[in-house]
Parts: C-alpha cells; structure tokens; sequence
C-alpha cells in the first residue's frame, strides 16, 4: 500500500516536469506574430476625399495570429490584442498600431509562450495552476474583441474582466481599469459589448459568474463612475455562453442559447475554455426580459434552438408591450466559428479530446 502511494506522489511530482520538457521542446521553434512592425502616425494614401470637418480617432482591436514552424498555433480569437488608431485631419489620415502590453503579450514576446489560456487555447499545466492562485487585478487582459470609454478612460475589452486602459493617441497601454465595487473580478465571463444609454450616459453590462451556484448579473454604471451596480442577479444552475445581450428603452433581454457549462467542468477539465460547453437543442433558446430600473424578470419565452455572437438591434412596439430583436442566429452551433476538436489538435493546441 505504501509503496503503492509512494508511487502516486512520484507520479504526480514527475508530471509537471515532463510537461515542462514537452513544453521546453516546443519552445525550441521561435514564436512568430503575423504582424510585428508598430507604426506612430504613419501618412496613409488616401483614395477618394475626407470631408475636411472630419477630426478625431477611430480605434479598433483585433487579434493578431500567432505562429510557431510554419503552423498557426493560436485560434483566430486568441492571438495577441493589436489597437490600431486611425487619426483624420484635415482631409489626412495617420495610422498608429500598438500591441496591447498584457501578460499574454509578455508570455509571447519575452518567454516565447503561447499556451496562456484563451477562448479556445489550452492553458499549459503551470499557467493553469498560476491563474487560479493569482488575482486578474494585478494584469493585463489580451483584450482585443472590442473598445469602448469609460468615463475618461478609453479601455479595450475582452470576455474576462478587467478592461485594459489606453492612452488614445499614442495607443500605449495604461494598465487596468479597476472597478470600484464588489462584484466578481475574475473567475467570470463579462460580455465585450455593452450597451451605452447616450439619453443617461449610462453603461449596462452582463457578466456570468461561475460558481456552486452561478448567476446572470445585470448592471449599470452610471456617468463617469467605476461602480457596477447590480440591476438583476438571475440565478442559474448551468450557464449559457453568450456573446451578446440586447437593450431597449426600458428592457434587458438575455438570450441564453442552449449551450451550456457545468462550472465545476471549468475547474477540473483540462480542456480549453470554450470546449466546455455542450449543445443541448431540446432545452430551445430563453429570452430573459428584465425591467431595467427594478431588475424584475417581466417576460420569459423559450423558441427552437439557436446560437448567436452578436443582438444587431433591439426596440420596443405597441408602447412597450413587444420587444423585438435582431439577431444573427445560427441554427446548429457547428455551424458556428468554433474550431473543431482535429483542427486544434492539428493546430498543436490541444491533446485529444474525451
Ligand atoms: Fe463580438
């Protein structure tokens, strides 16, 4: 029996040491980014005419891809955050592209890591270990779905907590911006597009927190404050993944497509964050409305199976006794962009599937 458990304890020391020389084998191909070169306001060729009034920035991220030997190795949502800046004046236009300095950009560029874990990228074994033991206040998201402001600050978003804070003319980043409230700062899902209320100047967000008992959080952040106030707080046994929410003059909708996670598998599976959750269509989609200054759940419906990232538009008919929404919805979640479980492993992201 003793020798039996010596054995176990020899296992599981010798484990993290192969996967380090597994690791280090790897490693032994310098990582390569699709894109490099940072620009500081570049003259760009403009074809056509800008109306000389036309002042300002447009900002936008996105993810640039990661390769190693020739091969892509990260997801195409999962590549290192790029801001890129797009300054007009006077009829001319100067582009400026900073990567985001986030903790996955370090692992990159100065570690020559990309198994940091991502939508759909497997953490390795020690970067897991490392993010369940050390608080997401103290880094920098790889934030590159979308940007938004937040009182003076301009942030760039991903589907984690915190925001990433950046200066908006030289893009450099600032660090995190730090919500001054009690609601969860890592360990959830915050969703990348919230709704701004240009009437009030009011900011509303949905996260999902994942828990032995989770919940769909509502809430609002009003002009220029860091506080998240908690409209609802729906209780939920097995969350759905969702991209997106939709806002109307006096609602919240959440539609919870039936693609759902049991938490306790986020813990323990070791498989990437997305390939957690199952397709279960009998269980139809869920449209949640809830009144936005008492946070009562006011209507609920259920309609056939459908998955969607993104609410285009939502508005109320019949003085607000209908809500209506558009929504890119795909019928079958294999219809969607996720990858598939070969193409990962092709992609050297992951080891088999169960
Ligand atoms: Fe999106």
């Amino acid at each position: 029996m003793w020798k039996k458990s010596k054995f176990i304890i020899f296992a599981i020391l010798l484990l993290p040491i192969l996967l380090s020389i597994f690791s280090a084998k790897k490693a032994s191909f310098p990582l390569k980014l699709a894109i490099e070169r940072e620009e500081t306001e570049k003259s760009l060729q403009v074809e056509g005419k800008f109306p000389d009034w036309l002042e300002g920035v447009l900002v936008r991220n996105s993810s640039i891809p990661i390769y190693q030997d020739g091969k892509q190795v990260s997801h195409e949502f999962d590549g290192l955050a790029m801001l890129h800046g797009f300054a007009f004046n006077k009829g001319e236009v100067f582009y400026t592209n900073r990567f985001l300095n986030s903790q996955q950009h370090d692992a990159v560029v100065n570690k020559g890591s990309s198994q940091y874990g991502g939508f759909a990228t497997q953490p390795s074994f020690f970067q897991k270990v490392k993010d369940f033991f050390t608080s997401s206040s103290q880094w920098v998201n790889n934030a590159s779905v979308n940007v938004f402001k937040y009182g003076n600050h301009y942030v760039a978003l991903t589907e984690i907590p915190l925001p990433a804070c950046f200066d908006l003319k030289t893009l450099n980043t600032l660090g995190s911006f730090n919500y001054q409230d009690t609601l969860p700062k890592g360990k959830c899902m915050e969703s990348a597009h919230p709704h701004l209320d240009a009437s009030t100047n009011e900011i509303f967000n949905c996260i999902v927190e994942f828990g032995r008992q989770s919940y769909y959080i509502f809430y609002r952040m009003r002009e220029g404050s860091p506080i998240r106030e908690v409209i609802a707080k729906v209780p939920v046994d097995t969350p759905s993944y969702m991209h997106s929410f939709a806002m109307t003059e006096h609602y919240l909708i959440l539609t919870e497509f039936p693609f759902f996670v049991s938490p306790i598998d986020l813990l323990i599976k070791n498989k990437p964050f997305i390939h957690n959750f199952t397709w279960q269509p009998e269980k139809g989609t869920r449209f949640l409305v809830i009144d936005r200054n008492s946070g009562k759940v006011v209507s609920q419906a259920v309609t056939e199976p459908f998955f969607s990232f993104h609410h285009a538009n939502a508005y109320e008919i019949e003085n607000g006794n209908e809500v209506v929404i558009d929504i890119a919805a795909f019928s079958d979640i294999s219809l969607c962009p996720f990858p598939k479980p070969q193409l990962l492993q092709k992609m050297n992201l992951v080891g088999s599937e169960d």
